[in-house]
This record gives C-alpha cells, structure tokens and sequence, in this order.
C-alpha cells in the first residue's frame, strides 16, 4: 500500500519532481494548528454521529494533542511524503495511535478541510491584524492632540496651498486607516463561515452536526452549498484587495513624511532607530522604513490581482490551482503586520519641527483669507479672487510679501479695503476660520480625535 492518502488507485509510482512540484508542505505547514483543531472538533462531530466510538474519538483527540506539542516544540519530523499539513498530521496521527487514525478521515475530503483551515487562520490573522490597525489610530489620535498647535503647509499638486494643523494632516491619514478597520471588520463576516461537512464537494452522507462543528470551532454561519463551500475563495480574494489598499494608504503617509523629512522640507526627523545609513555617505541618514512600506504596496496590490487571474473562469469546486491561494495570503499577512508594526513605530518616534513648518509658511498661503476678506466686505467672490490676484502681482512686482501691501496700495485695487485688513495675516487665526466640521479650526479638529476615539471604543 502506498503511504498516500490517495495512492489506493494508483500502480506506478509519482515521478520525483512531480511530487516535489505537487507538494504545499513547504508553505502550508503554517496551518498545523488550525488543522488539528478542524480535525479534533471534526472527530468530536463523527462520534456524536455514532461513526467513532467515545473511546476512539478520545484517542484521535488526544493524538492529535501530540502531534500538536510536536509542532510546538519543533519536534515534528516531516517525511518525504508528506505532500501537504493534512496529510503530514494524518500520518504523524496514525503512528502515534494505529490505524484507528483511519477513522478520522471519514465523510470529509481535503477540500473542506483546506477551506475549512484556510478560514480559521486568516480570522487569526484578521483579528491580530485589526489589533495594530487599533494601535496605530490610537497613537496618531494620541499625537493629534498633544500637538495640535503646530501648523504647517497644506499642499495640493505639492505646491503650497493653505496653512492647516499638522494634526489635521496626519488625521487624513488616520481617516483612510479607520476606514480599512471598518473594511476589515467586514472582511472578517464574510470569512467566519464553516466549510466542513461539505465532503469533497457533494456533501456528507454521515449525520455530522454541522451547527456543533460550527459551534466548536467558533463560526458563525455555515456555507450553504457544499459546492461552493469548496469553490469559494472568495474571502481571500476580498482579504487580498483589503490588504492591497491598507498598505496602499500605509504607502502614501510613507511617502508624504519622506519628503517632509528632507533636508529641503525639514519638517520631521525620524528616529535612529527607523532610520539606516549609506555604506557610501557618511552624512547620509535615510527613511529606507518608510520607503520600504511604500514600496511593498506593490506586491501587495500584486497578490491580488494575481489571485483574481487565477480563479478566473476556474471550473466549478475544487481545483488544484486553488492551492496557490496560500502564498500570496501568507505573504500578504506577513507584509502587513510587518508594515503596521513599523509604521506604528515610525508614528511614536518621530520628532516634529514646528519653526521649520512656520517658515514654511508664507503670507502668499492666506491670499485665499484676503479674498474672504472681501467677501466679507460685500464684494461677489469672483470679483475678490481676481483683485487678490491683482494683489499678490502687485506684490510680487515690488519684490514684498503679501502681507507687506500697505492699505493705501489695497485700497487701490479696490475700496472695499480697511485698516483692519492687517489682522488678517494670522496663519492661527486662518486655520480657526476653518470651523466647519471637518475643518482646521481646533474644535473642529479635536471633534476628529473624539470621532476616532469613539470608533476605537466601539471597534475594539
Ligand atoms: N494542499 C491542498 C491545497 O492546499 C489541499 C487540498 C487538496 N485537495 C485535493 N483534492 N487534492 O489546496
């Protein structure tokens, strides 16, 4: 008899290399766990259904309690054939008890059981995931409001635009990073659904009770139809493209704090301990963490896509294509838990530089503010915009900033202008007219960290 879990039918033997290409241990040995807890609570199932005697359940439960301790402690020695994490505990199984091993396997195929294991160790990773997505909200709500002095350039198309908060710059952040935690939270929903009992893809013709097995390993539905319960990959899929724009957001705060963290910007330092050097450049202290977070947004993105190519047209339940799901998940996972634990530390590390945001700041950034100046004054917007333009070549050809006009000069380009013009040149008093939920303005921003910190009260 062949020592293969399907080698009944089969005279000749696998060519060597067909076996090595056929074979997932390499990767899904990762799954050891969540396989011996799908098939404890799966030997629970078959002897409440009376197909295993108490004692032989209690004897398959217990082995695998072994076989699991072996993993544990690094004492599980694959064999050559062991193709893949189910067949190697099987087989581990079967000579640590007998062959009343043997029993384990009846009604269920490696379809559910791979689908089932897949399940249970993304909601693993989804909730640890979820775990550092909380943590890092937490800090960047945390340093939105002790900082919430500082001002510093907004930029659109990089080009200076307004003054705003620096928290309320890194909250955008934080928005795009919340949303990906509500995302997630569905993601998982959809995930928590119990593939077992659906055979090879026809069902089980043993008296399983579904609900208990569901019960045992904490699902919280069933899949519906056996044929779709082996066909579905579906939650990887969504779990991939989640990955792909978490680690998308993750890329474009990367990128924004390397340039703010330019010798021409100035406006962070980042700690040593994200920091490396140049083996050419003595002077040289450079982001590679960050760069490295915006620069795997690429494979990430990449699995995705990769995964949606092969499932489609993919014919109906189980094929063994869907093998390759595993890698492109694994490394997902990795990479984003690797991410988020630097980009967390990156967060809580970084200095900030207020006086080299406020020199930043050019009167030119509140031409806007003088333009609402004469709104104000009754004049039609349209009408303010064009004289403020007017204003700032006015400015420009006497080599003087903005703020600099005199109001005589102002008064000249339109009567609408007073004395009290000069109050204006505040880039405070310009981010607190932004009062708007949503807005600059300090109680609009503070409502921001309240907001998020409600949501990491409910979420978490
Ligand atoms: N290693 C396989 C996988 O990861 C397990 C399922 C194998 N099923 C089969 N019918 N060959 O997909």
């Amino acid at each position: 008899m062949s020592g293969k879990l399907w080698g009944g039918r089969f005279t000749g033997a696998t060519d060597p290399r067909m076996e090595a290409f056929n074979a997932s241990i390499a990767f899904d040995r990762r799954l050891w766990q969540v396989d011996i807890r799908g098939s404890q609570a799966y030997a629970r199932a078959l002897a409440q259904a009376g197909i295993l005697a108490p004692e032989e359940a209690e004897a398959i439960v217990r082995g695998l309690d072994r076989v699991a301790q072996e993993w544990q402690e690094g004492r599980f020695v694959l064999q050559p054939g062991d193709e893949d994490i189910h067949t190697a505990n099987e087989r581990r199984l079967t000579e640590l008890i007998g062959p009343v091993a043997g029993k384990l396997h009846t009604g269920r195929s490696r379809n559910d059981q791979v689908a089932t294991d897949l399940r249970l160790w993304l909601r693993e990773a989804i909730d640890r995931l979820q775990e550092h997505l909380y943590r890092l909200l937490a800090t960047a709500a945390d340093r939105a409001e002790a900082e919430i002095h500082v001002l510093m350039p907004g930029y659109t198309h990089l080009q200076p635009a307004q003054p705003v908060r620096w928290s309320h710059w890194l909250l955008s952040h934080a928005w795009a990073w919340q949303r990906d935690a509500q995302r997630l939270q569905e993601v998982r929903r959809r995930v928590d659904v119990l593939p077992l009992g659906s055979g090879a893809l026809a069902g089980n013709p043993f008296p399983i009770d579904r609900e208990f097995l569901a019960r045992e390993l904490g699902f919280q539905a069933l899949s519906p139809n056996s044929m779709d319960a082996v066909s579905d990959r579906d939650f990887v899929v969504e779990f991939l493209q989640w990955a792909g724009l978490t680690q998308l957001h993750l890329s474009r705060w990367a990128e924004d704090l390397i340039l703010y963290s330019t010798r021409e910007f100035g406006f962070v330092t980042l700690a040593d301990a994200y920091s490396t050097g140049s083996s050419l450049m003595p002077q040289k202290k450079n982001p590679d963490s960050l760069e490295l977070i915006r620069g795997k947004s690429g494979r990430v993105l990449g699995h995705a896509l990769g995964l949606g190519i092969l499932l489609k047209a993919l014919p109906s339940t189980y094929n063994k294509d869907l093998q390759e799901d595993k890698e492109p998940l694994f490394d997902a996972v990795d990479t984003l838990e690797g991410s988020l634990t630097i980009a967390l530390g990156v967060l809580s590390t970084l200095t900030l530089h207020p006086e080299r945001m406020a020199q930043a700041l050019v009167p030119e950034m509140l031409a806007t503010d003088l333009a609402e100046y004469l709104v104000g004054k009754g004049v039609p917007f349209r009408e303010a915009h064009h004289i403020t333009g007017a204003a700032v070549r006015l400015a420009e050809e006497q080599g003087i900033p903005l703020s600099e006009l005199s109001v005589e000069m102002l008064q000249q380009l339109h009567p609408a202008f007073q004395e009290d013009v000069a109050q204006l040149w505040s880039y405070e008093a310009s981010v607190e007219r932004r009062d708007l939920p949503g807005g600059t303005s300090r109680r609009a921003v503070q409502a921001q960290i309240r907001a998020l910190r409600a949501f990491l009260r409910q979420g978490a």
